[in-house]
């Protein structure tokens, strides 16, 4: 590599480290909405959107509340075009009360940095809001009582892509029962909006065979999300 070709790519590699994802070229323009009426900047959507967080706070509707630290809502930013949905809070969901943030939620940001994004760009939440005992998957009983949590996160952030990560959230919210191999790359439609399933972050973990085709995945969730927005 040519000294001014080396010096050039340390410069932008740099830059990427210095500055979030909307200052650095590779951002998905459109991701963050602009204030309306179902904005994160309506004061009725965030009183709204708390209330919804407080509910599921003091919810126990399942077995799931008594062996729960936190409740995990979600995270990231309600004012987005793009939402993430996984399976259940882990471990370290539990205690900390926020979305991915152990080993997978590491992965996850890297997919979506490897695209442009960070978590002040999308919405990240999960099928159940309480962690299974020793991270099992959630019975449907569990599944029947939490997700009108989800229902009415999606109600409120109105996302143009929804993405589920790994089986059980294509199940739970797309009724879906296919090998996740036949539903990668496809365009699904929840209530009118485009839904893409992709490995969850914890089945690259236990099998990192699976990341090249998660990187594919990510950059083709962003080609169609920028195709469908007109962006
Ligand atoms: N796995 C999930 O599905 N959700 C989390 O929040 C963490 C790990």
């Amino acid at each position: 590599m040519s000294e001014i070709k080396k010096k050039l790519t340390d410069y932008f590699r740099q830059q990427g480290e210095l500055y979030p994802a909307e200052y650095f070229f590779d951002k998905m323009p459109g991701i963050l909405r602009t204030p309306s009426s179902v904005s994160s900047e309506n004061p009725n959507f965030i009183s709204n959107f708390q209330r919804l967080d407080e509910e599921a706070k003091n919810c126990f509707a399942c077995d799931l509340a008594q062996t729960r630290t936190n409740v995990v809502f979600g995270d990231g930013n309600p004012n987005t075009n793009l939402l993430f949905i996984g399976e259940a809070p882990g471990e370290n969901e539990d205690l900390q009360g926020k979305a991915f943030v152990g080993r997978a939620g590491k992965l996850l940001d890297d997919l979506l940095k490897e695209i442009g994004l960070n978590r002040s760009h999308v919405y990240i939440a999960n099928i159940v809001k309480c962690r299974p005992p020793a991270n099992r998957q959630p019975v449907p009983a569990e599944v029947n009582a939490c997700i009108h949590f989800l229902l009415h996160q999606i109600e409120f952030i109105q996302p143009r892509m929804i993405i589920c990560l790994g089986l059980v959230a294509a199940k739970a919210l797309l009724k879906l029962d296919l090998p996740l191999g036949r539903m990668r790359s496809q365009v699904f439609t929840f209530q009118g909006i485009d839904a893409m399933v992709t490995y969850h972050p914890a089945a690259i973990l236990r099998n990192i065979n699976l990341m090249e085709a998660a990187r594919e995945d990510f950059k083709k969730i962003k080609q169609i999300y920028q195709e469908n927005s007109g962006s």
